[in-house]
């Protein structure tokens, strides 16, 4: 199948930490890959790398077959992304906030019309167009978000943590949403996220990343298979010797410095 990421040697470091080191993988057109690993593994960093919001300290990056470095501008219309904290201006309306998106984006005044209207309904918005941002569910901003993020139509969908702080309902409306756009639309999805549970449902290929290394690629049996579990979660904590729920203080200097705080877990 063709690859529509392409990811070689990839590395970040700030300063002298390393954040990510040397990871390499592929995504193939029209799957739901996920990116898996426990706090400051290094996910986010890789994100935002993909995303040509920061700079590579190494590696290569090809997307849809173009140098990262080289195709900056023409990489970003291939994607759309939609990070954890919420980016929308509240103080507008669904509409609004759609259309300020899309004139961004730089999309035609006269297809732009139709194309956030076909969203908003794709997206069970429609009614609520009208109605400002600030009045929404959790659910709702977040599905208003990944709508607003494929208002140039790309192939390629980042989502980094798209159901964290939503409730239970509410994620499984999402992962519905999102299984739709990938099958009917044939958007390759690249997600990272902390349920076990969602990435065994959702998740055709995952690859997990512990302390900015790769420690497991593959689909969800073959990892099960390889690791000798019979979850996803048991596969996890094999790897990284420890729960990915667990919660670890998220304070960068500690996570910075003190590998400590999880060396004495690790079993490796
Ligand atoms: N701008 C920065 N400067 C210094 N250190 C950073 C910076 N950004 C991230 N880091 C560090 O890099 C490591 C990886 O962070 P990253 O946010 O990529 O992890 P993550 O896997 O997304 O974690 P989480 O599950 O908590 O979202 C962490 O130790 C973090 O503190
Ligand atoms: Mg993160």
């Amino acid at each position: 199948m063709e690859k529509i990421i392409e990811v070689k040697n990839l590395s970040k470091s700030f300063g002298e930490f390393q954040a990510v080191g040397g990871i390499s993988f592929n995504v193939k057109k029209g799957e739901v890959f996920s990116l898996l690993g426990p706090n400051g593994a290094g996910k986010t960093t890789t994100i935002k790398m993909l995303t040509t919001l920061i700079e590579p300290s190494s590696g290569s990056v090809h997307i849809g077959g173009l140098s990262l470095t080289e195709n900056k501008i023409a990489i970003r219309r291939q994607f759309g992304i939609v990070f954890q904290d919420s980016s929308l201006d509240d103080d507008l309306t669904a509409e609004e906030n759609m259309f300020f998106h899309a004139v961004l984006y730089g999309i035609s005044r006269k297809t732009r019309q139709e194309k956030i209207s076909a969203l908003l309904k794709f997206f069970g918005l429609w009614e609520r167009r009208s109605d400002l941002v600030k009045h929404f569910s959790g659910g709702m901003k977040k599905r208003l978000e990944i709508a607003r993020a494929l208002s140039h139509d790309p192939p390629l969908l980042f989502l980094d943590e798209p159901t964290s702080g939503l409730d239970p309902q509410n994620r499984s409306r999402l992962w519905e949403y999102l299984k739709e756009l990938n099958k009917k639309m044939n958007m390759t999805i690249f997600l990272t996220t902390h349920s076990m549970e969602e990435v065994e449902k959702v998740s055709e290929r995952i690859v997990i990343i512990d302390h900015g290394k790769v420690s497991a690629e593959g689909t969800p049996e073959e990892i099960k298979t390889r690791t000798e579990t019979k979850t996803l979660e048991e596969a996890f904590l094999t790897l990284t010797g420890r729960d990915i729920r667990e919660d670890v203080p998220t304070e960068s200097d500690h996570l910075r410095k003190g590998r400590i705080l999880w060396s004495g877990g690790r079993k490796r």
